[in-house]
């Protein structure tokens, strides 16, 4: 079954289908569903269904959508940690569309889960035995929280409390949920749902940042309002369907996560001539950026390298387009969108020379350096923070020296992009031209720092929050 981000949808096609829905007394979403699988039961023929005027229009864009495949989920085993609070309602919907698409789900539910769900419910609509207990030595069914958490493909936490996160993070080890956790030797995804003070809360960014170098994939939580009144903010369990598509894009070897999106990186330095033989040229060594464009490629996105001068290789399933200066390089990215993504890693030089000699410069005795007439490149990332085209999502460097967060801050909103990713490049760190790095993310409304780690780790753990951010986005219709 095909998919779409409705929040992509252009704003005529998003009024039709509110309207749409509104008349059909349905979600946008599941009207979203109905329109697409009709589509796809029409053949893919658009026209066939919309055939009304006021239909042209939202049908081919719906048509014209970002469309991935519906997980197929036959013979996989999910083994689904439900955590204490209110969101647990919403496993029930879950296990159901897990099911659907031929998943089996085995459900363990924490003691907090109880006050939420029944293992009554839980375990009908699993069709499946409950599991709760650590210890549960009279019952002749317990097969041990070791076999339990290898005899699943993936491992989901789902809505994953405060509390459940710490104790992952923490290594701890008292209830069969933490048990699992620490003993399984699968996949974990956690769709996290929480309060936004406590996801906001420096012990949970903490733990975010821990879980995530430990490889644990997120969904979630979405922005919106909770369920205590007059509270919003992030924190908002993923829905059902995305947690879905997440799952698909783990456990689906054919489906990756970032199949179907198209990435632009930069990456290097450039060279700025002066005459034949001289230039102006930094330290960037293109490792960052090569190691991003090469992460975006392992999860199946199509990619395009716009690099500089660089002595390093080109990475494989990458298409890499070789630049010397800021202006080629500016060109070579506008040709290549539109894009989904784009990661802007070049240490782009700020000026070129106004003219460059033809034939070198000669050295004149007792005359002193020649003076350089300068003017200002063209800023690549600025330019796409405001095109006509802009990428989906927009991720840009700072490479700083002093003031690191008043600097990114001000350049995320300058440049118009959705994430900065800022690094101290102070000759004593050795960030530039070395292999690790120290980065502080900044959004719009938050900001995390990772720890040091080297630059290849860097790339996944931004790939991994780039898929996390389209999973978020994507409803799978
Ligand atoms: O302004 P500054 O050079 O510090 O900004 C860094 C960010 O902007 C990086 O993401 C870099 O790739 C991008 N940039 C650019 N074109 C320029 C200068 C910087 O794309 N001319």
């Amino acid at each position: 079954m095909p998919s779409i981000t409705i929040r992509n949808l252009d704003e005529e096609t998003k009024q039709a289908l509110r309207e749409r829905a509104a008349r059909n007394g349905r979600s946008m979403e599941e009207e979203a569903r109905l329109l697409l699988s009709q589509l796809r039961d029409h053949d893919k023929k658009p026209e066939a269904i919309f055939a009304s005027k006021a239909w042209s229009s939202p049908a081919t864009a719906i048509a014209n959508a970002q469309i991935t495949a519906d997980p197929n989920l036959d013979g996989k085993r999910i083994l689904l940690i439900i955590g204490g609070g209110i969101a647990a309602y919403k496993c029930l919907d879950l296990i159901r569309r897990i099911r659907e698409r031929g998943g089996k789900v085995r459900p363990v539910l924490t003691e907090a889960a109880q006050a939420f769900v029944t293992p009554l419910s839980v375990g009908a609509i699993a069709g499946d035995r409950v599991f709760s207990e650590l210890f549960d030595r009279d019952d002749e069914h317990d097969i041990g929280h070791i076999r339990l958490s290898r005899e699943a493909d993936l491992l989901v936490v789902a809505p994953a409390t405060a509390d459940l996160m710490a104790k992952m993070a923490g290594g701890h080890a008292n209830d069969l949920a933490s048990t699992i956790l620490m003993a399984t030797n699968k996949p974990v995804l956690v769709a996290p749902a929480m309060n936004p003070a406590m996801w906001n809360h420096p012990a949970t960014v903490r733990n975010r940042e821990t879980l995530r170098h430990d490889g644990i994939r997120f969904v979630g939580p979405n922005a919106g309002e909770m369920a205590e009144s007059g509270e919003a903010g992030t924190g908002r369990m993923a829905e059902p369907m995305e947690i879905l598509s997440a799952i698909g894009g783990i456990i689906s070897p054919d489906l990756k996560p970032l199949s179907g999106k198209r990435a632009i990186v930069t990456s290097g330095p450039t060279h700025e001539p002066i005459d034949p033989v001289r230039y102006i040229a930094n330290r960037s060594s293109g490792k960052q950026g090569h190691a991003i464009a090469k992460a975006l490629a392992d999860a199946g996105a199509e990619v395009i390298l716009v690099s500089g001068p660089v002595n390093i290789e080109a990475p494989r399933n990458v298409e890499t387009i070789h630049v010397q200066t800021a202006r080629e390089m500016q060109k070579m990215v506008e040709t290549a969108l539109p894009a989904d993504i784009a990661v802007m890693v070049a240490a782009v030089a700020d000026w070129r020379t106004e003219n460059t000699a033809d034939e070198k410069m000669k050295k004149q005795d007792g005359k002193g350096p020649a003076s350089l007439r300068l003017t200002e490149n063209p800023d690549i990332l600025k330019e796409l923070g405001h095109h006509g085209k802009r990428p989906k999502l927009l991720v840009g460097f700072a490479a700083e020296t002093e003031k690191l967060a008043e600097h990114a801050k001000a350049k995320l909103e300058r440049k118009g992009c959705d994430w900065i990713l800022a690094n101290d490049v102070s000759p004593s760190g050795g960030v530039m031209g070395g292999d690790s790095n120290t980065i502080r993310l900044f959004s719009k409304d938050s900001s995390e720092t990772w720890s040091t780690m080297d630059k290849q780790s860097v790339a996944r753990q931004l790939v991994n929050r780039i898929i996390e951010h389209f999973e978020t986005e994507t409803v799978t219709v």
